[in-house]
């Protein structure tokens, strides 16, 4: 896969990235920081031959040209955050790491855009959306780690998907850089822009194997005045699926979410997990989080009135409302409590599938007693954006001297290809999934995916091995 480059090459390589960026903008040996050698997944630690840092787009154009010159692979990096190993460096490989690359350079009121530097945090970019009084939609639970250029390399999803879609709709423009060094600078802020084919799109999710992402034009929404949440208690799935029916009809486009947490999970959050309980009376087959923002206090009326007549319709069997805006973190607190099994439950798997909303909880049944039955002592929680038909989950033998990884991931992503679901509905391919792609994507999906691969990088020199 990687190609074998001799040390030569590497010292002479090494060299002109030291001579053409500074020598400040490239660690190699010890002086490479332990954050770069892994990513959030379960995946250990590689060395890679140096990390390179620029510090502006034509930075990261020169340090790839130099990287393909020699032959030399390059795996891009923003804040490590991802969970399939997108970023995982490769030995032998330049790990291009975006950190220095940061910053707000524009935000434009009247097209409602946001021009930004692609190692910039997505909360540094969600503050500056507020300060100028607008909304950045895109947001998740590493909000404060992970980097822009790294949301758009996984078309990042998170929590708002059902109202704002996924990281690929709120990207109007993008600069990019190409494994022979060529910078594209398509920085767009134009909605409609029907000119030839839309090449971001190429780049959006495509894990960082057919660019590095310099810059972005971002969406801005307005910002929303009034945010509603409940948390409800209901009897069975076909009730969810009845309540989210009715939540879009009521609400319309101000529903911002719709989480559902199966009761193996809700009752780890709130019994185990401190500092979490539930806002809710009784045990209930289903726990659902309704989210609705607001542009107008009349939404909120709108909000209680949606809740009152889907309890007095016997669909919500019992439904906390938040009261305060702190009691909508705490909603969100059972949602977010996923972050902390780890604590409770020790190393786990953990899950993005996606699936056609309507067999939801028939997989969910399936998986769990398929999981039990085939591997002794295996545990596993279900939750997730059911509202956009990607559900979460974690598995785990508690106690195990060493988890079950491949055991589990062969059931979950078995039976995820015979209800016909995706092996990843937002957190990519990388390299733990890569095996399982073909469960989703077909031959010719993937013949196609090839071809555009060896179109843009011939050499095979960006983010080698990952994805396909
Ligand atoms: C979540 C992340 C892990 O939804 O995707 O919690
Ligand atoms: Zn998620």
């Amino acid at each position: 896969m990687l190609t074998e480059t001799s040390a030569q090459t590497s010292a002479e390589a090494i060299g002109q990235l030291e001579a053409a960026l500074g020598a400040a903008a490239v660690l190699s040996g010890s002086d490479i920081p332990a954050r770069n050698l892994q990513d959030w997944s379960t995946l250990g630690p590689v060395q890679p031959l140096a990390v390179v840092r620029p510090a502006d787009p034509q930075g990261v154009a020169t340090a790839m040209a130099i990287a393909s010159r020699h032959g030399i692979a390059v795996v891009p990096q923003g804040g490590l955050t991802g969970l399939a190993g997108g970023s995982r460096p490769i030995t032998g490989a330049i790990a291009l790491s975006l950190e220095r690359l940061v910053g707000i350079e524009e935000i434009d009121p009247a097209s409602a855009t946001m021009t930004v530097r692609a190692g910039t945090t997505l909360e540094a970019i969600q503050q500056a959306a507020d300060d100028a009084g607008f909304f950045f939609a895109l947001d998740l639970g590493a909000r404060g780690s992970c980097a822009i250029g790294g949301n758009i390399g996984t078309n990042a999803g998170g929590n708002r998907v059902i109202r704002y879609g996924m990281t690929r709709d709120m990207v109007l423009g993008l600069e990019v850089v190409l494994p022979d060094g060529t910078l594209v600078t398509s920085l767009n802020k134009m909605i409609k822009n029907n000119a030839g084919y839309d090449l971001k799109q190429l780049f959006i999710g495509s894990e960082g194997t057919l660019g590095i992402v310099t810059r972005a034009v971002l969406r801005l929404f307005p910002k929303p005045n009034c945010t509603m949440a409940a948390l409800c208690g209901l009897a069975t799935y076909a009730d969810v699926l009845s309540l989210l029916g009715s939540a879009r009809r009521w609400l319309g486009p101000t529903l911002s979410a719709f989480e559902v947490m199966w009761p193996d999970y809700w009752n780890v959050a709130t019994r185990r997990v401190p500092g979490i309980r539930s806002p809710v009376a009784g045990e209930h087959g289903f726990y659902v989080l309704v989210e609705s923002q607001g542009g107008h206090e009349d939404d909120r009326e709108r909000f209680n009135a949606f809740l009152e007549n889907q309890a007095e319709a016997a669909i919500i069997e019992d439904a906390a409302v938040a009261q305060s805006l702190a009691d909508v973190k705490a909603f969100w607190g059972s949602r977010d409590a996923a972050a902390e099994f780890k604590l409770v439950l020790g190393p786990h798997s953990s899950f993005d599938i996606g699936l056609p909303i309507a067999g939801m909880d028939l997989y969910a049944r399936d998986c769990r007693d398929t999981l039990a039955r085939e591997i002794p002592g295996c545990e596993s929680f279900f939750y997730g954006h059911i509202g956009d038909g990607n559900m979460h989950i974690i598995a785990c033998v508690p106690g195990a001297q060493a988890q079950p990884y491949d055991a589990i991931d062969e059931i979950v992503y078995r039976l995820v290809r015979q209800y016909g679901g995706t092996v990843s509905a937002e957190h990519g391919i990388g390299l733990k999934k890569k095996k399982f792609l073909p469960y989703t994507r077909s031959a010719e999906e993937l013949a196609l995916m090839k071809t555009i691969k060896r179109a843009l990088d011939p050499k095979g020199l960006l983010n080698p091995g990952k994805v396909l």
